[in-house]
């Protein structure tokens, strides 16, 4: 049964392998409507996020699906995105066909809040990346806020991280960016790495993963390869795909536990920086109406594996 309306969603990335399985997924759902998506810096250089993006939109059916150009580096932090776990080209090796389009003329910042000002309703942005672009957005274009519904992360944590013990790789990457975002009093729903780490293929549902049938599967099975190489380590029991469990959270919200908290981001500590702060023991009693972040702390595995497989069958 299709719903009467579809959610609309604009989508920042820096894709990346699990960027690109989030990008199927969101693209098949009869679920959203997505009316843009920008690139930002992380997974790889800006250059190669945008490139990734274009291609993999037009390889799954998408090319009109614009795409805007976001920042090349963190709000403050003078480093360039150089990546390793997502390859030297950000998909694991992999070659899409190159797009025949260019990216939107204008820049990210300038190409949501035009996005926002056309919707009628409320808009979800999906930050699967360092939230640069969207720090630069309210802080240039405050009166966006009323047009945004929420937006949801994947990111954040409590007392783990992946780059560093504490810190996810998408808040270490632009502190200063993801502490400005969840200070705004936008409603953010945080997909932490708690969460995302609870969903995984196994290695018999990798194995079948081409096993579907198609281009779309061919393509998902060689960029999974590749990303176990790098990453399969991380969990004895199977791979984590977190970008696109955060987009599973608009598909599928019944597979996940969270509750609302206070957080706020470390952007000093020597040991800590890129840590989300997190007052999970209420601390600080703080009203409900501080309380903006909905941390997702659980999902379902066996309806993340179900969700992804009827994701690809629908590509045939
Ligand atoms: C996040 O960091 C990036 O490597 C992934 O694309 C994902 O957005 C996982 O920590
Ligand atoms: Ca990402």
């Amino acid at each position: 049964m299709y719903p009467e309306k579809k959610i609309p969603i604009i989508i920042d990335c820096d894709t990346g392998i699990d960027d690109l399985l989030a990008l199927l997924l969101a693209v098949q759902s009869p679920l959203l409507d997505i009316l843009g998506a920008t690139t930002t810096a992380g997974n790889q250089t800006i250059e190669n996020t945008t490139r990734n993006t274009l291609d993999a939109l037009e390889f799954l059916g998408r090319p009109d699906i614009p795409v805007a150009v976001g920042r090349d580096r963190p709000l403050y932090r003078n480093v360039l995105a150089q990546g390793s776990i997502h390859g030297a080209n950000g998909v694991g090796g992999y070659r899409f066909p190159a797009a025949k389009r260019t990216p939107d003329h204008r820049a990210a910042p300038e190409f949501v809040r035009d996005l926002l000002a056309a919707c009628p309703d409320k808009v979800t942005l999906v930050a699967l990346a360092p939230l640069t672009n969207i720090a630069v957005l309210l802080e240039k274009y405050p009166a966006c806020k009323e047009r945004i519904d929420k937006i949801l992360f994947m990111g954040g944590s409590i007392a783990t991280g992946n780059p560093t013990p504490v810190a996810t790789a998408n808040v270490w990457y632009d502190p200063e960016a993801a502490r400005a975002v969840i200070a705004s009093g936008i409603p953010v729903v945080m997909c932490s790495l708690n969460c995302s780490r609870g969903a995984y293929l196994t290695k018999a549902e990798l194995a079948k993963v081409r096993g579907v049938g198609g281009p779309a599967a061919a393509m998902a099975d060689e960029v999974l390869k590749a990303y176990y190489a790098t990453t399969g380590g991380q969990n004895p029991r199977g791979l984590n795909i977190h970008d696109l469990c955060t987009m599973m959270y608009l598909t599928d919200p019944g597979m996940f536990t969270g509750d609302w908290y206070f957080v706020d981001v470390e952007c000093k500590g020597e040991l800590t920086c890129g840590m989300t702060v997190v007052d999970y023991e209420d601390r600080l009693h703080k009203p409900r109406e501080e309380k903006t972040v909905y941390f997702l702390k659980t999902a379902d595995r066996d309806r993340f594996a179900d969700n992804f497989f009827r994701a690809l069958k629908s590509y045939g």
